[in-house]
């Protein structure tokens, strides 16, 4: 057996099969299981034999403490290595996934010890890709991709930025540290057996600002990032919901396995939230409305840019309350509403404020935060308030906090 003798009053301590194939992104992989040791998680690598061209096996071996596997005929180890490691994996990942590992795991191939290794696993397996933006943007990969998707293999990214070319677009791997906590919160999900607790749930989550336009090059809008919202559409679809994720325009990559539609205005939202929960809401079982969306819009969008003329006054027109139409339209429970109150207070002030908005919009529970812990970073620090309660949550990152506010949700569904 590969697993180290433990003692009896241990906790059980996880293990990860950190496969690795050979992408530049390949260097990065060292952070990620630098961090995985860091929270207690027992590593164990698998390299392809072009990832050892990119990174050295001792490295890996150095951080984890653990032998560095390669070939799937070593002749060092009785018994079927592809067989002991899955069976040891409470969860796989693959970090960074190329083109080709995406392809050849689409299809089945198990011609190496890694690819033999994910076939025969019965445990999550997560994969965060790492290649040219053309090439995931390719036909194939996109084939490939969804297909996986539908396998049940979870994708960490890739995320829009500069790849190793010097170009920018989608196709850069998600940074070490954010793909570090999506694997620890799946192997949390692991350990208390939570992972498909939204199974044949709908959920639509909107995240990210809304963007009104008021010439060709200038517009309104709100300070979002929508981090908050893409984590609680992947947390949810982690856990077995079927996720519709409306965006704003975002810097962030698009999250697989989910339904996308990207809007830029307050307007366009209100449209593709209703074609997501049809005429009579009844299409979804909850709605988290993470999106800071534009309360007003100029009131006249002018076709060429407007020039300067000194001092100016622009009309603005309210845009509807998106969250508060569907909250008087609703009848019964469904679907249950979440709404977000981002306040420049804090403290009593705060849950006050969030109280007031969850009566008026007529929504069963409101995610309050202040402006100071939300705006960008990965963290956050928020209040859940329901009518009758409030829980502040300690800060956390977006990730772990998007799973507590679906752990509060769940009770609540229809
Ligand atoms: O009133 P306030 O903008 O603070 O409310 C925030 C909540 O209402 C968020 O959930 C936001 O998505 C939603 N909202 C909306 N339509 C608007 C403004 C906010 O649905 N026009």
């Amino acid at each position: 057996m590969l697993r180290a003798t433990m003692s009896s009053t241990a906790p059980p301590q996880p293990t990860v099969v950190l496969g690795v194939c050979g992408s530049i992104a390949a260097y990065k992989v060292a952070v990620v299981a630098r961090l995985l040791v860091k929270a207690g998680v027992r590593v164990m690598p698998v390299m392809t034999r072009s990832a050892t061209k990119m990174l050295g096996a001792p490295t890996l071996a150095g951080i984890t403490g653990n032998r560095v596997h390669v070939d799937m005929f070593d002749p060092s180890i009785a018994g079927e290595l592809h067989v002991e490691l899955a069976s040891e994996a409470d969860l796989i990942a693959v970090v960074p996934a190329t083109a080709e590992f995406l392809s050849a795991l689409a299809t089945g191939r198990a011609d190496d010890l890694l690819r033999a290794t994910v076939l025969c696993s019965e445990g999550p397996v997560m994969v965060a890709p790492a290649m040219h933006p053309r090439m995931w943007a390719h036909a194939a990969t996109l084939r490939n991709v969804a297909a996986l998707r539908a396998d049940g293999v979870e994708f960490i990214g890739p995320v829009f930025g500069e790849v190793a070319s010097g170009e920018v677009g989608e196709g850069r791997m998600s940074e070490p540290e954010a793909i570090a906590e999506a694997i620890l919160a799946r192997l949390a999900q692991v350990a208390t057996g939570a992972h498909r607790d939204f199974d044949g749930r709908q959920l639509v989550v909107t995240a990210g600002p809304t963007v009104e336009d008021l010439d060709p090059a200038r517009y309104l809008s709100n300070r979002s990032s929508g981090k908050m919202g893409y984590a609680i559409a992947a947390a949810a679809s982690a856990r077995g919901a079927q996720v519709t994720l409306i965006s704003g325009p975002v810097a962030l990559g698009a999250p697989a396995g989910m339904n996308i539609v990207h809007v830029r205005s307050a307007r366009e939202m209100q449209a593709a939230l209703d074609a997501a929960l049809g005429p009579e809401l009844t299409r979804a079982d909850a709605l988290v409305m993470a999106a800071a969306v534009a309360d007003y819009r100029p009131g006249e969008v002018h076709a060429a840019k407007m020039k300067r003329t000194g001092a100016t006054t622009l009309e603005l027109v309210p845009n509807p309350d998106i969250l508060a139409g569907i909250g008087g339209r609703r009848e019964g429970g469904k679907p249950v509403l979440v709404g977000f109150a981002l306040e420049t207070v804090s403290g009593d002030a705060l849950i006050c404020a969030a109280r007031d908005k969850l009566n008026k919009k007529r929504v069963d529970l409101i995610v309050a935060n202040s402006a100071s812990d939300a705006f960008d970073g990965d963290d956050n620090r928020i209040v859940l308030v329901s009518r009758d309660d409030s829980e502040e949550l300690p800060r956390a990152s977006k990730r772990v906090l998007a799973d507590q506010l679906l752990d509060r949700l769940l009770p609540l569904l229809p």
